[in-house]
Protein backbone atom coordinates (compact mmCIF):
# COMPACT_ATOMS: atom_id res chain seq x y z
CA UNK A 1 0.00 0.00 0.00
CA UNK A 2 3.35 2.34 0.56
CA UNK A 3 3.42 3.18 -3.56
CA UNK A 4 -0.49 3.60 -3.83
CA UNK A 5 0.01 6.25 -0.39
CA UNK A 6 3.00 7.65 -1.91
CA UNK A 7 1.27 8.57 -5.66
CA UNK A 8 -1.67 9.59 -3.75
CA UNK A 9 -0.03 12.06 -1.49
CA UNK A 10 1.52 13.41 -4.64
CA UNK A 11 -1.32 13.98 -6.64
CA UNK A 12 -3.51 15.13 -4.00
CA UNK A 13 -1.15 16.98 -1.20
CA UNK A 14 1.76 18.13 -3.28
CA UNK A 15 3.92 15.63 -0.92
CA UNK A 16 6.75 13.92 -2.62
CA UNK A 17 7.94 10.84 -0.56
CA UNK A 18 9.70 7.57 -1.84
CA UNK A 19 7.48 4.54 -0.72
CA UNK A 20 10.40 3.42 1.84
CA UNK A 21 10.16 5.97 4.11
CA UNK A 22 6.21 5.26 4.61
CA UNK A 23 5.16 3.29 7.97
CA UNK A 24 1.41 2.16 7.70
CA UNK A 25 0.64 2.44 10.91
CA UNK A 26 -2.98 1.28 12.83
CA UNK A 27 -4.39 5.16 12.55
CA UNK A 28 -2.93 7.98 13.11
CA UNK A 29 -2.65 7.50 16.88
CA UNK A 30 -0.39 4.38 16.49
CA UNK A 31 2.29 7.12 14.48
CA UNK A 32 2.24 9.43 17.49
CA UNK A 33 2.78 6.27 19.85
CA UNK A 34 5.82 5.70 17.82
CA UNK A 35 7.09 8.45 16.77
CA UNK A 36 6.77 9.78 21.15
CA UNK A 37 8.72 6.51 22.33
CA UNK A 38 11.00 7.05 19.22
CA UNK A 39 11.48 10.76 20.22
CA UNK A 40 11.43 10.54 24.29
CA UNK A 41 14.23 12.42 25.70
CA UNK A 42 14.59 12.25 29.77
CA UNK A 43 15.96 15.98 29.91
CA UNK A 44 13.31 17.03 26.83
CA UNK A 45 10.00 18.30 26.80
CA UNK A 46 6.94 17.52 23.82
CA UNK A 47 5.75 20.81 23.10
CA UNK A 48 1.95 20.07 22.63
CA UNK A 49 -1.02 23.11 21.35
CA UNK A 50 -3.54 24.38 23.85
CA UNK A 51 -6.33 23.44 23.27
CA UNK A 52 -5.39 19.86 21.74
CA UNK A 53 -6.99 16.68 21.22
CA UNK A 54 -6.63 14.95 25.06
CA UNK A 55 -6.93 11.10 23.92
CA UNK A 56 -3.90 12.31 21.85
CA UNK A 57 -2.39 14.03 24.76
CA UNK A 58 -2.29 11.22 26.45
CA UNK A 59 -0.24 9.03 24.00
CA UNK A 60 2.06 11.61 23.93
CA UNK A 61 2.31 11.03 27.84
CA UNK A 62 1.37 7.08 27.94
CA UNK A 63 4.90 6.62 25.56
CA UNK A 64 6.72 8.66 29.16
CA UNK A 65 7.35 12.23 27.34
CA UNK A 66 6.65 14.82 30.03
CA UNK A 67 4.45 17.66 28.06
CA UNK A 68 4.82 21.61 27.82
CA UNK A 69 1.66 23.43 26.55
CA UNK A 70 1.71 26.00 24.21
CA UNK A 71 -0.25 28.67 23.30
CA UNK A 72 -2.70 28.47 20.14
CA UNK A 73 -5.11 31.34 18.93
CA UNK A 74 -7.40 31.34 15.62
CA UNK A 75 -4.93 30.42 13.07
CA UNK A 76 -2.81 27.57 15.04
CA UNK A 77 0.09 27.68 17.23
CA UNK A 78 1.51 30.76 17.98
CA UNK A 79 5.25 30.72 16.97
CA UNK A 80 6.20 34.02 17.96
CA UNK A 81 5.90 32.60 21.72
CA UNK A 82 8.38 29.96 20.70
CA UNK A 83 11.53 29.68 23.21
CA UNK A 84 14.90 29.12 22.16
CA UNK A 85 15.67 28.18 25.98
CA UNK A 86 12.87 25.28 25.69
CA UNK A 87 14.77 22.04 25.49
CA UNK A 88 12.39 19.74 23.43
CA UNK A 89 12.16 16.59 22.02
CA UNK A 90 9.40 17.69 19.46
CA UNK A 91 6.49 19.51 18.80
CA UNK A 92 2.95 18.07 18.13
CA UNK A 93 1.32 20.48 15.89
CA UNK A 94 -2.21 20.05 13.75
CA UNK A 95 -1.14 22.67 10.94
CA UNK A 96 -4.00 22.09 8.55
CA UNK A 97 -6.93 22.43 10.77
CA UNK A 98 -5.76 23.11 14.21
CA UNK A 99 -7.55 20.94 16.45
CA UNK A 100 -10.19 21.93 17.91
CA UNK A 101 -9.95 25.52 16.90
CA UNK A 102 -9.83 24.60 13.22
CA UNK A 103 -6.89 27.53 12.23
CA UNK A 104 -5.31 26.75 9.22
CA UNK A 105 -1.49 27.71 10.02
CA UNK A 106 -0.19 30.56 7.68
CA UNK A 107 2.69 30.26 5.30
CA UNK A 108 4.86 32.94 7.72
CA UNK A 109 4.03 30.64 11.05
CA UNK A 110 4.89 27.48 9.22
CA UNK A 111 8.28 28.46 8.41
CA UNK A 112 9.45 29.92 11.72
CA UNK A 113 8.23 26.62 13.26
CA UNK A 114 10.43 25.15 11.02
CA UNK A 115 13.09 27.23 11.84
CA UNK A 116 12.67 27.10 15.41
CA UNK A 117 13.14 23.39 15.11
CA UNK A 118 16.14 23.53 13.07
CA UNK A 119 17.97 25.81 15.83
CA UNK A 120 16.09 23.95 18.76
CA UNK A 121 17.57 20.45 16.76
CA UNK A 122 13.84 19.11 17.83
CA UNK A 123 11.60 17.34 15.34
CA UNK A 124 7.99 18.28 14.38
CA UNK A 125 5.32 15.76 14.51
CA UNK A 126 2.32 17.08 12.02
CA UNK A 127 -0.75 15.71 12.40
CA UNK A 128 -2.17 16.32 9.08
CA UNK A 129 -5.82 15.24 9.49
CA UNK A 130 -8.42 17.28 7.98
CA UNK A 131 -6.53 18.12 5.41
CA UNK A 132 -8.62 16.81 2.85
CA UNK A 133 -11.44 18.80 3.89
CA UNK A 134 -10.78 22.35 3.21
CA UNK A 135 -13.43 24.28 1.58
CA UNK A 136 -11.61 27.71 0.35
CA UNK A 137 -8.55 29.15 0.57
CA UNK A 138 -5.46 28.40 -1.63
CA UNK A 139 -3.83 25.16 -0.47
CA UNK A 140 -0.56 25.58 1.97
CA UNK A 141 2.26 23.53 1.94
CA UNK A 142 2.50 20.54 4.62
CA UNK A 143 5.30 21.25 6.99
CA UNK A 144 6.95 17.90 5.50
CA UNK A 145 6.87 19.10 2.20
CA UNK A 146 8.99 22.33 3.78
CA UNK A 147 11.20 20.27 5.45
CA UNK A 148 11.45 16.45 5.11
CA UNK A 149 14.28 16.17 7.10
CA UNK A 150 12.63 17.51 10.16
CA UNK A 151 9.18 16.76 10.35
CA UNK A 152 7.44 13.33 10.52
CA UNK A 153 4.41 13.68 8.97
CA UNK A 154 1.13 11.39 10.53
CA UNK A 155 -1.52 10.52 7.61
CA UNK A 156 -4.94 8.88 8.61
CA UNK A 157 -7.72 7.42 6.97
CA UNK A 158 -10.22 7.67 10.10
CA UNK A 159 -11.89 11.09 8.88
CA UNK A 160 -12.05 10.08 5.36
CA UNK A 161 -13.59 6.69 5.43
CA UNK A 162 -14.07 5.44 8.80
CA UNK A 163 -12.26 5.13 12.08
CA UNK A 164 -12.98 1.77 12.93
CA UNK A 165 -10.29 0.28 9.43
CA UNK A 166 -7.63 1.60 11.93
CA UNK A 167 -5.52 2.98 8.93
CA UNK A 168 -3.27 5.10 8.69
CA UNK A 169 0.86 5.84 8.06
CA UNK A 170 3.78 8.17 8.96
CA UNK A 171 6.83 9.25 6.59
CA UNK A 172 9.72 9.32 8.70
CA UNK A 173 13.45 11.20 8.19
CA UNK A 174 15.84 8.57 7.03
CA UNK A 175 17.59 8.68 10.22
CA UNK A 176 14.33 7.60 12.43
CA UNK A 177 13.16 5.03 9.64
CA UNK A 178 15.35 2.15 10.79
CA UNK A 179 13.99 2.38 14.25
CA UNK A 180 10.69 3.27 14.05
CA UNK A 181 10.15 0.66 11.70
CA UNK A 182 11.61 -1.90 14.67
CA UNK A 183 9.25 -0.19 16.98
CA UNK A 184 6.85 -1.09 14.92
CA UNK A 185 7.55 -4.59 14.64
CA UNK A 186 7.91 -5.18 18.05
CA UNK A 187 4.56 -2.89 19.01
CA UNK A 188 2.04 -5.26 16.53
CA UNK A 189 4.28 -6.94 13.98
CA UNK A 190 2.13 -4.85 11.44
CA UNK A 191 -1.12 -3.56 10.53
CA UNK A 192 -3.53 -5.80 9.13
CA UNK A 193 -3.08 -7.14 5.90
CA UNK A 194 -6.38 -7.83 4.59
CA UNK A 195 -7.31 -3.91 4.89
CA UNK A 196 -4.74 -2.75 3.35
CA UNK A 197 -4.82 -4.52 0.29
CA UNK A 198 -8.39 -3.79 0.29
CA UNK A 199 -7.55 0.07 0.69
CA UNK A 200 -4.55 -0.37 -1.85
CA UNK A 201 -7.18 -0.90 -4.80
CA UNK A 202 -9.77 1.50 -3.58
CA UNK A 203 -6.47 4.02 -3.83
CA UNK A 204 -5.12 2.53 -7.13
CA UNK A 205 -8.60 2.10 -9.17
CA UNK A 206 -9.24 6.16 -8.10
CA UNK A 207 -12.01 5.44 -5.86
CA UNK A 208 -10.34 7.05 -2.71
CA UNK A 209 -10.14 10.52 -4.80
CA UNK A 210 -13.59 10.47 -6.12
CA UNK A 211 -14.96 9.62 -2.42
CA UNK A 212 -12.87 12.35 -0.84
CA UNK A 213 -14.75 14.74 -3.39
CA UNK A 214 -18.05 13.61 -3.04
CA UNK A 215 -17.47 13.92 0.95
CA UNK A 216 -16.27 17.39 0.44
CA UNK A 217 -18.98 18.78 -1.13
CA UNK A 218 -21.27 16.71 1.32
CA UNK A 219 -19.73 18.02 4.35
CA UNK A 220 -19.34 21.57 2.71
CA UNK A 221 -23.08 21.94 2.11
CA UNK A 222 -24.04 21.12 5.77
CA UNK A 223 -20.98 23.30 6.83
CA UNK A 224 -23.32 25.75 5.11
CA UNK A 225 -26.47 25.18 6.28
CA UNK A 226 -25.48 24.88 9.95
CA UNK A 227 -24.41 28.76 9.37
CA UNK A 228 -27.42 30.33 7.58
CA UNK A 229 -29.48 27.94 10.62
CA UNK A 230 -27.19 30.31 13.10
CA UNK A 231 -27.54 32.86 11.52
CA UNK A 232 -31.67 32.75 11.30
CA UNK A 233 -31.97 31.81 15.00
CA UNK A 234 -28.63 33.60 16.38
CA UNK A 235 -28.10 36.83 14.06
CA UNK A 236 -25.69 38.67 15.78
CA UNK A 237 -25.22 36.76 19.01
CA UNK A 238 -22.32 34.59 17.45
CA UNK A 239 -19.00 34.25 15.41
CA UNK A 240 -17.25 30.97 13.65
CA UNK A 241 -13.53 30.48 14.53
CA UNK A 242 -10.55 29.32 12.30
CA UNK A 243 -11.27 28.40 8.84
CA UNK A 244 -14.02 26.29 6.66
CA UNK A 245 -12.24 23.13 6.60
CA UNK A 246 -12.89 20.01 8.74
CA UNK A 247 -15.81 18.37 10.12
CA UNK A 248 -16.68 20.87 12.77
CA UNK A 249 -16.90 24.04 13.73
CA UNK A 250 -16.13 26.27 16.71
CA UNK A 251 -18.70 28.52 17.37
CA UNK A 252 -18.37 31.55 19.60
CA UNK A 253 -21.21 32.63 20.89
CA UNK A 254 -20.88 36.35 22.29
CA UNK A 255 -23.02 36.58 25.86
CA UNK A 256 -23.04 33.11 26.83
CA UNK A 257 -20.82 30.53 29.06
CA UNK A 258 -21.29 27.08 28.35
CA UNK A 259 -21.38 25.56 32.33
CA UNK A 260 -21.70 22.26 32.56
CA UNK A 261 -25.47 22.29 33.42
CA UNK A 262 -25.56 23.94 30.38
CA UNK A 263 -24.50 21.46 28.46
CA UNK A 264 -26.04 18.77 30.05
CA UNK A 265 -29.43 20.61 29.65
CA UNK A 266 -28.60 21.12 25.98
CA UNK A 267 -27.64 17.08 25.74
CA UNK A 268 -31.03 15.95 27.89
CA UNK A 269 -33.01 17.43 24.02
CA UNK A 270 -31.10 16.01 22.07
CA UNK A 271 -28.20 17.79 20.88
CA UNK A 272 -24.18 17.27 21.47
CA UNK A 273 -22.46 20.20 21.37
CA UNK A 274 -18.40 20.01 22.80
CA UNK A 275 -17.55 22.90 25.28
CA UNK A 276 -13.83 24.43 23.72
CA UNK A 277 -12.62 24.20 27.91
CA UNK A 278 -12.54 20.34 28.12
CA UNK A 279 -9.72 20.25 25.21
CA UNK A 280 -7.71 22.57 27.37
CA UNK A 281 -4.64 21.76 29.24
CA UNK A 282 -4.42 25.28 31.06
CA UNK A 283 -7.91 25.47 33.34
CA UNK A 284 -6.96 28.37 34.45
CA UNK A 285 -7.49 30.08 30.70
CA UNK A 286 -11.02 30.86 30.49
CA UNK A 287 -11.12 32.76 27.02
CA UNK A 288 -12.75 29.49 25.48
CA UNK A 289 -15.95 29.61 28.29
CA UNK A 290 -18.05 30.71 25.53
CA UNK A 291 -16.88 28.42 22.25
CA UNK A 292 -18.20 25.13 21.11
CA UNK A 293 -17.45 22.70 18.88
CA UNK A 294 -20.54 21.67 16.36
CA UNK A 295 -19.98 18.26 14.03
CA UNK A 296 -21.54 18.33 10.91
CA UNK A 297 -20.58 15.48 9.20
CA UNK A 298 -23.02 13.14 10.34
CA UNK A 299 -26.86 15.47 9.98
CA UNK A 300 -28.57 15.89 6.83
CA UNK A 301 -30.69 19.53 6.85
CA UNK A 302 -33.66 18.15 8.84
CA UNK A 303 -31.42 17.50 11.85
CA UNK A 304 -29.16 20.72 11.64
CA UNK A 305 -32.11 23.00 11.70
CA UNK A 306 -34.23 20.94 14.57
CA UNK A 307 -30.70 20.89 16.39
CA UNK A 308 -30.08 24.13 16.05
CA UNK A 309 -33.81 25.18 17.03
CA UNK A 310 -32.97 23.40 20.42
CA UNK A 311 -30.16 25.57 20.97
CA UNK A 312 -32.20 28.79 20.29
CA UNK A 313 -34.76 27.45 22.92
CA UNK A 314 -32.25 26.47 25.73
CA UNK A 315 -30.07 29.35 25.13
CA UNK A 316 -30.67 32.42 26.79
C1 LIG B 1 -6.43 15.60 15.82
C2 LIG B 1 -6.66 14.21 15.37
N1 LIG B 1 -5.66 13.54 14.79
C3 LIG B 1 -5.83 12.29 14.32
C4 LIG B 1 -7.04 11.65 14.43
C5 LIG B 1 -7.21 10.30 13.82
O1 LIG B 1 -6.69 9.31 14.61
P1 LIG B 1 -6.74 7.81 14.09
O2 LIG B 1 -6.16 7.78 12.71
O3 LIG B 1 -5.92 7.04 15.06
O4 LIG B 1 -8.17 7.36 14.10
C6 LIG B 1 -8.10 12.29 15.04
C7 LIG B 1 -9.39 11.62 15.20
O5 LIG B 1 -10.26 12.01 15.94
C8 LIG B 1 -7.91 13.60 15.52
O6 LIG B 1 -8.91 14.29 16.10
Amino acid sequence: MREEISRYLSRSRGISCTPERIIITSGATQGLSLAAHLLNQENKNVLVEDPTHPGLRKVITTAGCRIKTHPTDERGIKTELLNPADPLSFIYTTPSHQYPLGGILPIQRRLSLLSFAEANNCYVVEDDYDSEFRYEGPPVNALYELNPERVIYLGSFSKILTPAIRLGFMILPDPLLKDCKTLKTYSDVHTDALSQYTLAEFIRGGSLEKHIWKMKKYYHKNRNHLIRELTRQFAGEFHILGQAAGLHMVVQFHNTVFSKELVQEIEHHGVRIYPVENYLLEHSDTSHSNQILMGYSHLNFEAITAGVDILREIIP
